[in-house]
């Protein structure tokens, strides 16, 4: 076991600020707001955040693609003092399928030490291929997709038409949809939220093996944050899709070809991740409200001892009002 080099244990602490952010987006559920959806849980993770004696700054924010005002990249979260970290934040992934009342957005935090996190900067996709434990180390981004279905198939001793992809479904992902049916494996197809979806090909109970296609960079992060805790493999490759973007990587000089790894993403020895259940995803399930009450369903997990903990926490809303 690797010794943590943080302080403290943050598991729970991060948990807490997932469960409220969660609540908070719960609200507005299918209630065709999606600004709402995401203003809702970042005002609540941003407060929550703040609360925690840590001393972080936000590597991975709401960031590029949505030009939020909060939780940007570069800001200042946590006490200020406590463990110096990097920290990764996904308010609602899934805030479109949140407003529209769709299955799988969660609210997920990750953090790391201090310059381990890699920031994609405005390249906002990348090509991904996640798995977990088992297939860990046979996978290869650079190999067809028939070689890598083959290699995890056999890791985990499943013939082909056992295996389930997910995979996201958008236009740009259809030659992968068309190799993994040539090659006779099963899909799963999302919508929206595929942090949900790598961590779910890393968890046994969700039937999930693994995670393939072109989604957002900075969920890839996050992603592997969750890989480093329960030892899956992410492998990753930024993705251009317009010239624009091909012209930004060329004068950054980003190289398209690199296949970036778990280890790339997020470095150090200790590294951390709370996810709560917005909506009722592979393996989470969302809010659910009683009277006076809200049960949250989250997952939290450390790097450095690889512990994974399912937590249901039953939030008394008439008490924290101070009814
Ligand atoms: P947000 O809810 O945070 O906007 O992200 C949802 C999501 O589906 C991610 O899970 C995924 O990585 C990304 O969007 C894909 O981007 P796009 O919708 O632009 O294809």
């Amino acid at each position: 076991m690797t010794v943590s080099t943080f302080d403290q244990n943050y598991a729970l602490d991060l948990a807490q600020v997932t469960e409220r952010a969660a609540i908070a987006a719960a609200h507005w559920q299918g209630r065709a707001d999606k600004e709402a959806v995401d203003q809702a849980a970042v005002d609540e993770m941003r407060l929550r955040l703040n609360a925690i004696r840590l001393d972080g700054v936000v590597v991975i924010g709401e960031g590029e693609k949505d030009r939020a005002p909060m939780l940007h990249n570069g800001e200042r979260v946590g006490s200020g003092n406590g463990a110096q970290v990097d920290i990764a934040v996904d308010p609602v992934d899934g805030t479109a399928l949140t407003a529209r009342g769709g299955p799988g957005a969660l609210s997920v935090i990750a953090v790391a030490e201090r310059g381990t996190m890699f920031s994609p900067g405005s390249l906002v996709y990348m090509d991904k291929l996640a798995v977990g434990p088992e297939a860990a180390g046979v996978i290869d981004l650079e190999a067809p997709v028939k070689h890598n279905l083959e290699q995890v198939a056999r890791a985990k001793g499943l013939d082909l038409d056992q295996l389930t992809v997910i995979v996201l479904e958008r236009s740009r992902n259809q030659e992968y949809i068309r190799e993994i049916r040539e090659v006779g494996a099963r899909i799963r197809l999302i919508g929206d939220g595929d942090v949900s979806a790598a961590i779910a090909a890393a968890r046994p109970e969700t039937g999930i093996d693994v995670l393939m296609g072109i989604g957002g960079s900075p969920e890839a992060v996050i992603a592997a944050a969750a890989m480093r805790c329960m030892g899956g493999e992410i492998q990753t490759r930024l993705w251009a899709g317009t010239e624009q973007q091909r012209e930004y990587a060329a004068d950054h000089g980003l190289d398209l070809q690199r296949v970036i790894t778990t280890l790339d993403l997020v470095g150090g020895d200790e590294a951390y991740l709370a996810a709560t259940g917005v909506t009722s995803g592979e393996f989470l399930r969302g809010v659910e409200f009683g009277h006076d009450q809200a049960v949250t369903h989250s997952v939290t997990m450390q790097a450095s001892t690889g512990a994974i903990r399912y937590i249901t926490t039953y939030h008394s809303l008439a008490r924290e009002r101070g009814d």
